[in-house]
């Protein structure tokens, strides 16, 4: 009975020991911090990580305009104007309330987005 409770001591220190070592090699600080890849992800897709239906619908104007109203407005060449908004924030084109910046967006998203945005157009 005393071996049986030893030989258990023995083997649960071993367990905790090796768990130990495994956690620094396994897990390091840019995995956690990166999360999925998003340039893996289309522009609607890259939208749902983000704040922007808060504020934006497909059809209809909420707090920002509606991305339809933004495809009619905009062309093909207003994508790096357009990005840069998304990045930075702005205010004054639909209205005096400001759209938010949103600095964790990459460039190369930001693209993706309005390029998904400007496709709502009728
Ligand atoms: C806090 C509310 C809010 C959030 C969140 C928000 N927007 Fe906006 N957005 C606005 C407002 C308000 C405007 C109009 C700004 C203006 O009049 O210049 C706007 C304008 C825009 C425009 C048009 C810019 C222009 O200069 O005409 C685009 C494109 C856009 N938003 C995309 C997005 C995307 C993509 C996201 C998510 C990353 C997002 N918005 C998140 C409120 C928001």
């Amino acid at each position: 009975m005393k071996k049986l409770f030893l030989t258990g001591l023995v083997s649960l220190l071993i367990i905790s020991c090796s768990k130990k070592e495994n956690i620094p090699s396994d897990t390091t600080i840019s995995d956690v911090s990166s999360g999925p890849a998003k340039s893996d992800l289309s522009g609607d897709q890259i939208i749902e990580t983000l704040d922007c239906s808060g504020c934006h619908a497909v059809n209809e104007r909420m707090i920002g305009p509606s991305y339809k109203e933004i495809a009619e407005k905009y062309s093909e060449k207003d994508i790096e104007l357009l990005a840069s908004k998304i990045i930075e924030g702005g205010s004054g084109v639909w209205g005096n309330v400001p759209m938010s910046a949103h600095p964790q967006v990459s460039k190369e998203e930001a693209k993706k987005m309005v390029q998904y945005i400007l496709s709502q157009k009728k």
